[in-house]
């Protein structure tokens, strides 16, 4: 659902996925590739809300901006099941974890794994290439290995959107 707040509508690029059961509201700009899935809510009435090309925002996350806090998701992003991103940026090709909840303030590096379940306290900051885990979250550098692994973060999500916007999904009942 495509939702204009205020006379403010979301503006999608011409390749972005917005299944059916989400809920885009208000300022929110999508960049090529991106991919919302069901239930996910992105909700900029309060403050813009820009998504980056190739990437996704899973079943039930929630993007939410604050009054003069406008976010800023970079590209290659996936925010997981679950999650809640309620800070100011996400770098490129960072995975947000299933269930972890990004707190008013934060700003998250490029190429870093937050990890499931993750809490994210007020304002924190994390360095590039970093390894986020635990509640409150710690911050430690992240492997060769680890960093390996995000090479092609969304990729999938990037695939999944065309065959969505093609007409892959039928409803039956
Ligand atoms: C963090 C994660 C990437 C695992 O990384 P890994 O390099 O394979 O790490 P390991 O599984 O070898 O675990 C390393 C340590 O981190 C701990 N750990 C792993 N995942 C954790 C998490 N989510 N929270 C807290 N601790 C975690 C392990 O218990 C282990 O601790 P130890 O060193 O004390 O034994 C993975 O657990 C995770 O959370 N992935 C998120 C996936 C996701 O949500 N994707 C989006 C939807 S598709």
């Amino acid at each position: 659902m495509i939702v204009r707040f205020n006379g403010k509508a979301p503006r999608l690029a011409p390749t972005a996925f917005v299944h059916p059961l989400a809920y885009v509201c208000g300022e929110v700009t999508l960049a090529d590739h991106v991919t919302v899935m069901p239930f996910a809510s992105i909700r900029g009435e309060f403050a813009a809300i820009t998504i980056g090309p190739y990437s996704n925002v899973q079943d039930n996350a929630s993007v939410h901006a604050d009054p003069d806090e406008p976010i800023v998701i970079g590209a290659r992003v996936a925010i997981g099941h679950n999650a809640v991103f309620h800070g100011r940026r996400c770098g490129d090709h960072t995975l947000i974890g299933m269930g972890a909840v990004v707190v008013q303030g934060c700003e998250v590096g490029s190429w870093c794994l937050v990890g499931a379940g993750a809490v994210l306290p007020q304002g924190m900051q994390v360095p590039d290439r970093s390894l986020v885990l635990g509640v409150p979250a710690s911050v430690r550098p992240l492997t060769e290995a680890q960093a390996a692994r995000l090479e092609h973060n969304g990729q999938r999500y990037v695939a999944l959107g065309a065959q969505y916007r093609a007409g892959a999904a039928w409803v039956l009942e």
